[in-house]
């Protein structure tokens, strides 16, 4: 069970780290339906870490992609594990076995800048490594969902400050979307005030509650300014 001394924190749920990601970040951006209809799909993370979300993601997109799609995931990284410790924390979970194996045979031996993976024909990965919000601020593409998977808020406030969430949002596509097993008011109220429209959920594995939210389409926000 990966922990961080340095952030006095899990890097998932104890309880099944990979059925939370299923609970919170797949189904809490209703990935599986927008797989359906999607040609180009694109996910941005925050936090890398063991790359366990990314393994599930991988695994269920590939048993959920319909031809000629294509997936990008973009995840920021301040401090990018070495692969023998994503091999030791992947290893619980046989169901993530083939992505686990591909990952690691791929793993730079010691990750900086932007390290880019060709998963497979439909799949790519870039692993942006430093500080979140300079990685956010300057990307080039915007994104059509986000996991937002820092730390816990009280421990790793950064990855959930005001600046952070704006950019998120400004990198987010009209209609895209958010979720994290975070239900701290501040993160709440910063990603309200980036512009997201939020909504509490039930959160995984008897956790009362997580967030996940949405960017209203343009049209929206501007016809909402316009007066009576
Ligand atoms: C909860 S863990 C992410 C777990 C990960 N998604 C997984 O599947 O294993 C949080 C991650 O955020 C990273 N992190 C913390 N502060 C950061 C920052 N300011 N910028 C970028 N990454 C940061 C940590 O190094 C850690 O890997």
């Amino acid at each position: 069970m990966p922990y961080s001394q340095a952030f006095g924190d899990h890097f998932y749920s104890q309880a099944d780290g990979r059925l939370e990601c299923d609970h919170v970040f797949l189904a809490g951006n209703n990935l599986p339906q927008r797989w359906q209809t999607a040609k180009t799909f694109r996910i941005g993370e925050l936090g890398f870490g063991t790359g366990l979300n990314l393994c599930e993601t991988w695994r269920q997109w590939k048993l959920l992609r319909t031809a000629d799609s294509h997936l990008d995931v973009v995840s920021f990284e301040l401090f990018p594990m070495q692969g023998q410790e994503l091999e030791r924390a992947l290893a619980h979970w046989p169901q993530i076995e083939a992505e686990r194996t591909a990952l690691v045979a791929a793993w730079p031996e010691a990750p900086a800048g932007r390290v880019h993976f060709v998963l497979d024909a439909q799949t790519t990965l870039t692993v942006v490594c430093g500080p979140a919000l300079q990685g956010v601020e300057t990307a080039q593409q915007e994104f059509d969902a986000w996991f937002l998977d820092g730390f816990s808020p009280a421990k790793n406030p950064e990855m959930w400050s005001p600046e952070l969430m704006r950019a998120v949002f400004e990198k987010t596509v009209p209609g895209g979307t958010f979720s994290t097993y975070a239900a701290a008011g501040f993160v709440r109220r910063n990603l309200i005030a980036a512009g997201f429209v939020v909504e509490r959920a039930p959160g995984f594995a008897g956790k009362r509650e997580m967030l996940r939210g949405l960017r209203p389409a343009a049209d929206l926000i501007e016809s909402s300014a316009v007066p009576a």
